[in-house]
Formats: structure tokens, C-alpha cells, sequence
């Protein structure tokens, strides 16, 4: 099988460049150990993993074009293996996704300034309605496939208005979240809720599985019922 690996290092070349690589390929290979076989076998590479298991986020990359976790994902055949798009290149394979995490940080802390009672926290969460919704938002292990792929997002650059189909999980996520006590209506709306043309590539590149389609329509319909319909005219700078 051959294996191209878009290789880059900033510090010695100009540009990227793309190398080949021939390797044998193994029953249920996975990107990744097509890219540990290449390190392996023929030169150090640079590249990002830990958990091998849909869990740490950090090996995610671009396959054929298309954003995906390479621990999680089974390689069909010959195949051009490149850095995640979007994000600036530290080294070959390795992106740089530290103002992609900030600004999902920031936003998802708990909002909660008033003491939470002794009814509030004996009272039985309901999880059919309340536990289970938030669930599928939980396995988002911030990877950056959704962000990378996302045309809202890509359209602007690192500088979007929008902050992108993760960013707005942890939106949905903390809107779910029985304990919190911001408006995380407002707050999607302000960070970009109606700059998505609800193209459902998030859901096709998440390795989580989550709808996300279904998590922006439920903040849209309780935006609606506000009036909150308008697109953020404000500009980030970070
Ligand atoms: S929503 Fe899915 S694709 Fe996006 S960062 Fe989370 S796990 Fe990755
Ligand atoms: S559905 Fe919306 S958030 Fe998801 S990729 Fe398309 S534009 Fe981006
Ligand atoms: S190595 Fe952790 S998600 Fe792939």
C-alpha cells in the first residue's frame, strides 16, 4: 500500500512538501498505524496520539481531504495523509489548536452565581430528558475534525465570528446542564448559532457520534422564541 505523508518543517523548509511511502498493510490497519509503521520503518515524523481510543482528541488529521481521529479510523487503501486543515502546522502531522481550545475553555465554564439549594440537589435528574441529552455531548473530546471541516468556520479563518461546531456543543452541553444558571441561548446566538448553514458535515466527521444538526435546531427554536435571531456583528481578536 502507499501511504503519502505531507510532510513540513517550518524552522528548514518553505513549504510542505508531500513524501511517498510503500508499507505492508495489516487486517483492520488503522491511520494511525499506517503512520507509526512509516515512523517505524522509514524516518522520524511528527505526529500526536495518547489514548488510541477516540478519548484525548490529539490524532486527529486529514485523510484524502477529509478531517478524521486516525486512531479510530480503518485505512482503505492507498492514501494522502496530511495535517489537520485549518490550524496552523507546528511540525509535519502536529497542528496547533491552543486558540481553538482557549476559546471553547472560556466559554464553557459553569455559570452558577447563586448557591445551588438543598432541594435543588436531592431532586432526582431525570434521565430520560435531562441526563441522557447531555450524555451525547459529553463524548466530544474536543479534537477539532468539526472545526476543520466546518465551511462557516473555514470561510473566516482562525479569526471566525463563528466558534464552530465544538465550541457550540459546549454551548448546548452547559444549556442542558440542570446546575447552570447562564444564558447559553444568548450566548450561542453571540458566538455565531445562525452563521451555520446546517450542512451536516459536523456529523459526518465526528467520531463521537453526535447529532449536532439536532442540538443547534433546539437552541435555535428556544432563540426563535426570543427574538434572538440575528448573526453577531462583533469581531474577536485573539
Ligand atoms: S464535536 Fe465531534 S468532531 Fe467536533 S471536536 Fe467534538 S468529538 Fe471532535
Ligand atoms: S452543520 Fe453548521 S456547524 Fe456543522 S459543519 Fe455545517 S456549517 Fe458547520
Ligand atoms: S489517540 Fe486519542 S483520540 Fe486518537
Amino acid at each position: 500500500m502507499k501511504v503519502s505523508i505531507q510532510k513540513y518543517d517550518p524552522s528548514v523548509d518553505n513549504e510542505p512538501y508531500i513524501v511517498e511511502y510503500e508499507i505492508e498493510k495489516t487486517e483492520n490497519m488503522s491511520v494511525l498505524e499506517a503512520i507509526i509503521a512509516v515512523h517505524e520503518k522509514y524516518e522520524p515524523l511528527a505526529f500526536d496520539y495518547s489514548c488510541r481510543g477516540r478519548m484525548c482528541g490529539r490524532c486527529a488529521v486529514t485523510v484524502d481531504g477529509e478531517p478524521c481521529m486516525a486512531c479510530t479510523t480503518a485505512i482503505k487503501g492507498d492514501c494522502l495523509i496530511a495535517p489537520l486543515k485549518g490550524f496552523d502546522v507546528v511540525r509535519d502531522l502536529v497542528v496547533d489548536k491552543e486558540s481553538f481550545h482557549d476559546r471553547i475553555s472560556k466559554l464553557d465554564l459553569r455559570i452558577r452565581p447563586t448557591e445551588i439549594t438543598v432541594e435543588e440537589f436531592e431532586k432526582p435528574i431525570d434521565f430520560e430528558e435531562v441526563y441522557l441529552p447531555m450524555l451525547s455531548t459529553e463524548y466530544c473530546c474536543r479534537c477539532g475534525c468539526c472545526y476543520s471541516a466546518c465551511p462557516a468556520v473555514q470561510m473566516e479563518g482562525a479569526r471566525s465570528r463563528y466558534v464552530g461546531p465544538a465550541g457550540m456543543v459546549a454551548l448546548a452541553y452547559r444549556n442542558l446542564d440542570p446546575y447552570d444558571q447562564g444564558d447559553r441561548v444568548a450566548q450561542a446566538v453571540q458566538e455565531g448559532l445562525w452563521n451555520c448553514i446546517m450542512c451536516g458535515t459536523c456529523d459526518r466527521v465526528c467520531a463521537a457520534g453526535i447529532d449536532h444538526q439536532s442540538l443547534w435546531t433546539s437552541l435555535r427554536e428556544q432563540a426563535e422564541a426570543r427574538g434572538l435571531t440575528e448573526k453577531p456583528r462583533n469581531f474577536y481578536l485573539f
